[in-house]
């Protein structure tokens, strides 16, 4: 890749987790091998990254070329103005981009505005959009939500003892990379015998960007059908963070948002998400009911399973679809594994 685009690539990846739901974007301005300006997207409803790196310039010199990571934008109903007419306004001659933008709202025709507008176009393909901004690609293209499964397993497989206990199954390294991953996600989703049994938090807690002023806690989707008690940890805290996925009880505070969703019905959640709440992903920590539901309704296209230095006998396990023959077995692409300590990690792709 030119040097200049893998530049901007690294410029894109410093709003990891505050950009959301926006994609993750960077730009240089060069003229031959030399970076004259740079910019990136930083956080959610701030500038974009051709405005950054071109705040300073009334005019660009017509010998100078933009590289940009994505499709700069054309559409007006968002927090910013579009980014195309503004690249025109300052008589840019040249951009190079490595993706068309997804977005239906944009999809080629901030490359035709430029282009109609004098602006030599080059789309220099690649796929770092692909990882890097895999939420925000997934959501643009199938208008639904992405999901990632979450789950801490013993060596033997169980998620909780027979009794519900499962506090801690893997170390606190682990834990913290956990928390990095929350920080990725529009939404935590868990079943509502997690919260109950639990009583977790459900925010990012250990992890350097929690601290960042622009970072925005996930939402908290619960998939229940009967009363939590209100003095639960999710109910002291900011309540429009809460979302009740399934048939809401009737003591439910007003502020928390419903979605009523039957797992029965053949409705797809992910379709639903993406409609009535825009998320673009959601990472499900469990128990092993909900996660069991989705596996054998094929709602995820990533997992990452923490396995603890433990036995813990057959406990609570993760179930789904029943699989009758090994062609069948579900294997993963672009498996890898991590280890934190004594823990490791494995996640792939579906
Ligand atoms: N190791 C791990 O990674 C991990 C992660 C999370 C939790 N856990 C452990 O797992 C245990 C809890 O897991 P679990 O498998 O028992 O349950 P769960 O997956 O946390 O919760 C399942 C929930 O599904 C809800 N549900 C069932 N049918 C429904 C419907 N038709 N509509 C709406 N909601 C429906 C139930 O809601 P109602 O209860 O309202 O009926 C139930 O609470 C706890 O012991 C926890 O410690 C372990």
């Amino acid at each position: 890749m030119n040097q200049m685009m893998d530049r901007a690539f690294t410029l894109a990846a410093r709003g990891q987790g505050l950009t959301r739901p926006n994609p993750m974007v960077g730009a240089v301005l060069a003229k031959k091998d030399q970076v004259i300006a740079e910019g990136y997207h930083p956080y959610f409803g701030a500038d974009h990254a051709e405005v950054m790196a071109l705040k300073n310039f009334d005019s660009i010199p017509t010998d100078h070329i933009l590289y940009c990571t994505l499709e700069p934008c054309c559409h007006e109903k968002k927090k910013t103005p579009p980014c195309a007419p503004m690249l025109v306004q300052k008589g840019l001659k040249k951009i190079v981009i490595a993706s068309l933008d997804p977005n239906p709202l944009v999809a080629g025709k901030g490359v035709q505005y430029l282009k109609d507008h004098g602006v030599e176009v080059v789309l220099q393909h690649c796929d770092r959009n692909e990882k890097l901004n895999r939420h925000f690609f997934y959501a643009m293209r199938k208008q639904q939500t992405y999901f990632h499964l979450k789950a801490a397993l013993s060596l033997d497989g169980s998620m909780a003892l027979a009794n519900g206990e499962s506090q801690w199954i893997t170390h606190q390294q682990s834990r913290e990379y956990a928390h990095k991953l929350r920080s990725q996600y529009d939404a935590i989703m868990v079943g509502a015998k997690t919260v109950r049994h639990d009583n977790p938090s459900l925010d990012v807690r250990y992890a350097e960007i929690a601290q960042n002023s622009h970072f925005r806690q996930p939402k908290i989707l619960i998939y229940g059908q009967e009363s939590l008690d209100l003095k639960l940890k999710i109910f002291q805290q900011n309540l429009d963070r809460l979302v009740w996925i399934g048939r809401a009880p009737s003591d439910l505070p007003k502020e928390v948002k419903i979605v009523n969703w039957d797992s029965q019905c053949g409705e797809t959640l992910a379709k639903k998400l993406y409609q009535e709440l825009a998320l673009h992903s959601v990472l499900v920590e469990g128990g092993a009911e909900l996660l069991s539901l989705l596996i054998e309704k094929g709602v995820f296209q990533r997992v990452s399973f923490f396995y603890g230095n433990c036995l813990m006998g057959p406990g609570k396990r993760l179930g789904g679809k029943s699989i009758l023959s090994m062609q069948q077995a579900l294997r993963f692409r672009q498996a890898r594994w991590l280890s934190f300590g004594s823990d490791a990690v494995f996640e792939g792709e579906v």
